[in-house]
């Protein structure tokens, strides 16, 4: 599937986002280590969810949806913990569900975890973690196994900040028996929301959010009603929205701290932004001016964002530095970006930004999630039409992305095949 996308509409309105699917993704896992039932609220309702999901269920686990964005998960029924499916290898947060079951069975065997190809993405620190919590761990025939005879507490310093690897510690060690303390703990919104809701199921975890997390194991966790938050990057991908079209939008049902690395830039660049209790409004009315900006563990500005920024930068008016120092592969988009007239030079991990002033649209290809949604917000900004191909990846992590924009006053529309395409550049002029 494509979108097909007339560019050069300022957009305008409010738009509401959905909850973070980074947080949803371990908070699912986590729901299965209960025997009750748990309510699952502002779920959103996206591709790699929805994989995750199918996995929960296929494990034994009953999944039952009261709406779109509402879910009510128990883990009684599960019958295996080896997670096998060919759809699990597609999902990066499979590797939650390795903690979920090593924390409640003792042992857990999941096929090792796809997602987007942005960087080598290695699982070592997670592992570490698990081993000294007492289980073994080991790579047997594409499944990581990890098992424990007698899971106990543990003193764990993370070699890197890994988002993955916390909270994968924190839903083994909950379960465990004794304290342990996790060391150079990622911040991010979703580590902290993932250990609210594990606290809300009865674990004992304190200090999630800052660099140490100490967690008392407790002997088994109950149901719960939660709330995820909402996503960060979601409502990023919007405010970047508004900042390239020289428009007016605010994102509505936001945390706007866990917005601030972005309204930063924003406003460095030149915009407006507006900070309300539960809504970010951004405003721009003229060319965006050049910054620097390295992508960092929050609360610095996040990876996810990196393409985001960096379209708008190719707009903008200098030379500007975009410094990835999370992934190594995530500069995939820049020769899709080329295509549209953007003049960037990636050495390493930099990319040297010359702001064109305009872009053109053209046919692009979407390398991952973060990059395509960007490559989008390029074609809203572009002259023409623009046809961003293999959305399938887009639809990973956004929900209802063309018809949130259309409501902004995009004309971006999906099509299925050459004559869909054609006919919709027809129709949108
Ligand atoms: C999560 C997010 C992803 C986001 C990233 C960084 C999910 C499903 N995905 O990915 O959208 O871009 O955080 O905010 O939540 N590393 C190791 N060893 C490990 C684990 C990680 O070396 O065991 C490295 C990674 O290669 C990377 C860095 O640590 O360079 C950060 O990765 P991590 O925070 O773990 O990212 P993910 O959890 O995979």
């Amino acid at each position: 599937m494509q979108y097909v996308i007339k560019g050069g509409i300022p957009l305008v309105g409010d738009v509401v986002i959905g909850g973070a699917k980074n947080a949803a993704l371990g908070i699912l896992a986590a729901a299965i280590m209960a025997d009750e039932d748990v309510t699952v609220e502002n779920l959103p309702d996206v591709r790699d969810i929805n994989v995750l999901l199918e996995a929960i269920e296929e494990i034994g686990a009953s999944v039952y949806r009261l709406d779109e964005h509402t879910v009510r998960i128990n883990g009684s029924g599960i019958h295996t913990i080896r997670v096998n499916g060919d759809f699990i290898k597609r999902i990066r947060a499979s590797y939650y569900l390795l903690g979920a079951l090593l924390g409640k069975y003792r042992k857990a065997e999941v096929s090792l975890p796809g997602g987007c190809n942005i960087g080598s993405r290695p699982i070592d620190q997670h592992l570490k973690g698990f081993r000294s919590l007492g289980a073994r761990t080991e790579i047997e025939h594409g499944m990581v196994v990890a098992e424990a005879a007698f899971l106990h507490g543990g003193h764990i310093y993370l070699d890197v900040v890994s988002v993955g690897a916390t909270i994968n510690i924190m839903l083994a060690a909950a379960l465990a028996e004794g304290s342990t303390i996790l060391e150079n703990a990622a911040k991010e919104p979703h580590v902290v929301d993932v250990a609210n809701m594990l606290n809300s199921m009865g674990a004992n975890i304190k200090g999630a959010g800052t660099d140490v997390i100490r967690i008392k194991g407790v002997p088994k966790l109950h149901g719960t009603v939660y709330s995820i938050i909402p996503d960060q990057i979601e409502a990023g991908t919007f405010m970047f929205a508004a900042a390239v079209t020289k428009g007016d939008v605010t994102v509505k049902n936001v945390i706007p701290r866990h917005l601030e690395a972005i309204s930063a830039k924003l406003m460095e660049m030149g915009c407006e932004v507006v900070e309300f209790d539960d809504a970010v409004r951004v405003v721009c009315k003229s060319r965006l001016r050049y910054t620097n900006v390295k992508t960092l563990p929050y609360p610095g500005f996040p990876t996810d964002m990196q393409p985001q920024i960096s379209v708008a930068l190719s707009l903008a008016e200098g030379t500007s530095m975009v410094t990835e120092s999370i992934f190594e592969n995530r500069f995939k988009y820049v020769d899709e970006l080329a295509r549209m007239g953007a003049q960037i030079k990636v050495e390493g991990n930099v990319a040297v930004i010359n702001g064109v002033g305009r872009l053109m649209g053209a046919d692009v290809s979407a390398p991952d999630l973060r990059a395509g949604a960007a490559l989008v917000l390029a074609g809203l900004a572009a002259d023409g039409h623009t046809v961003v191909d293999e959305t399938k990846y887009i639809l990973r992590g956004y929900e209802r992305f063309d018809e949130k924009l259309r409501s902004l006053g995009a004309c971006i529309f999906q099509a299925e095949d050459e004559k869909d395409i054609q006919r919709l550049k027809l129709e949108a002029v």
